[in-house]
């Protein structure tokens, strides 16, 4: 996870960010704009790779660019919104170029399909999350002459995009697809729906990918998937998957995102114990602390299962940082489910969490059989107390950090000053302190904690 804002509950699933593609002399320049989760960003890295191969161009700006592509998110109703919003922004773009052509890809694109078109007529391209092989050609199509728009949101269940090489960000930190799509089908959520079945990449291409991250300076990587955890390869599982990875020289740590809950193992518990290099951070999504809301929302674990868990965890690594996402307002929440899982949140004491009011996702069970039927005042009052209560949880939780010294790798300069230098620790916790000369990003530096804020810890290098 990149940002820990509670006070912006898209946090997880909005963010932007902007990416341009690579560089030479008369090419097509591409910009591709990303909305959404980690995935989307490592997706916009993949897109950037395909097209780089294929002779395309870096846009630095989106003025400069012959294609604007607009990666997508669909896991709420607001992720859509907010990108017609920006759609409508980027026409701005045609004006002054008539022959730009604009492209919707991603998970919005394979769940509206042809509404796009019909809602943004001036939308060129819609490209779903298994079609990227064929982006290039459907770009060149568009280029070469104007005709209706290319729809192109064939899921394909054998799609890994094994052997391209996403166009990376430098950095010390980088992303590493290992599974796509989701078969856990919980009830309120449309990922299998727009991500199709799951899979996952061959070990070799994900070795492959981390020892080339690692040769080219990375210090970090983080495997992403949607249930990280119930990753399977032939006879490779996800702890197998860590044991080598752990094994590359110049990785220094390594990071998953979303492990599920039931595909937790003792045997991944064990592995990640085992290994320094392997985080202790976990983000585990339970969604609600109330059974029955649990067995509506088909999440395939009780509350008890779900306590005894993050007991096991916190047993093998007592220091192991948690958070956690939570729909309040599913069909159905009583006042009572939803003081079960206030009661939850004040047990388990996560170090943060993202927290959603329910959205209604066309497609889904819960869609289709469960009316949507909190009102959306009770929807805000309760997304506002469950923020609250996890406000000052964390507050606490950095509070108890003052005095202690965490090994934290330098990131680089922090937002606000050159001066100051920001990095995480081990577990995650975002940490800034003055810059000392000689300092280099993927240093680890060991930081004493003088101050915080209910998400940022301050301190400096001793
Ligand atoms: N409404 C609200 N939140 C949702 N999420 C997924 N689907 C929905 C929905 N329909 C949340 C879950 C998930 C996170 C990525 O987004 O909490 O873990």
């Amino acid at each position: 996870m990149s940002q820990h804002e509670l006070k912006n509950p898209e946090a997880n699933q909005g963010g932007v960010n902007s990416m341009p593609v690579s560089n030479k002399q008369g090419a097509k320049r591409v910009f591709i704009e990303t909305y959404g989760c980690q995935m989307n960003v490592a997706d916009s890295e993949l897109m950037g790779g395909i097209l780089k191969k294929e002779g395309f161009d870096a846009a630095t700006s989106m003025e400069e660019a012959d294609v604007i592509v607009v990666n997508t998110c669909a896991v709420r109703e607001k992720a859509e919104e907010r990108v017609f919003g920006r759609l409508s922004q980027l026409l701005q773009y045609k004006q002054t170029n008539p022959n730009l052509v604009l492209g919707v890809a991603g998970c919005m694109a394979e769940h509206l399909k042809g509404q796009i078109v019909e809602r943004a007529p001036y939308v060129d391209m819609v490209i779903g999350p298994d079609a990227y092989r064929r982006l290039p050609d459907l770009i060149q199509g568009q280029v070469e002459e104007a005709h209706d728009p290319a729809i192109d949101v064939r899921l394909d269940k054998r799609e890994t995009y094994e052997g391209l090489s996403p166009d990376r960000q430098e950095g010390i930190s980088g992303w590493i697809t290992v599974q796509r799509g989701c078969d856990k089908f919980c009830t309120f959520c449309i990922v299998p729906f727009v991500r199709g079945r799951e899979r996952g990449v061959p070990p070799r291409d994900i070795l492959s990918q981390a020892r080339d991250l690692a040769a080219s300076g990375f210090r970090e990587v983080t495997l992403l998937g949607q249930t990280v955890n119930s990753y399977r390869y032939e006879d490779s599982d996800f702890a197998d998957l860590l044991e080598a990875l752990v094994q590359i020289d110049g990785l220094e740590r390594i990071r998953f995102t979303s492990p599920y809950p039931i595909d937790f193992t003792p045997k991944l518990i064990e592995t990640m114990a085992r290994h320094d290099k392997i985080c202790k951070y976990l983000h585990l999504p339970v969604q609600s602390g109330s059974e029955p809301v649990l067995k509506r929302m088909r999440r395939g674990y009780t509350r008890v299962e779900y306590d005894k868990l993050v007991k096991d965890i916190r047993a093998a690594m007592p220091d192991v940082a948690l958070s956690t996402d939570i729909i309040v307002g599913f069909p159905g929440e009583t006042e009572e489910d939803f003081q079960l899982t206030m009661e939850l949140m004040r047990e388990t004491r996560f170090d943060f969490s993202y927290l959603f009011k329910y959205s209604e996702r066309s497609g889904t069970f819960a869609s289709r059989k469960l009316a949507d039927d909190i009102p959306e005042d009770v929807k805000r009052r309760r997304l506002k107390e469950i923020i609250e209560l996890q406000e000052s949880i964390s507050a606490e939780v950095f509070n108890s950090r003052i005095g202690k010294v965490y090994k934290v790798m330098a990131q680089g300069p922090s937002k606000k000053t050159d001066a100051d230098w920001c990095g995480r620790t081990d577990d995650f916790k975002m940490t800034i302190f003055p810059y000392q000369e000689g300092l280099r990003e993927g240093d680890m530096v060991n930081v004493k904690i003088t101050r915080c804020t209910s998400h940022t810890l301050i301190g400096e290098i001793v």
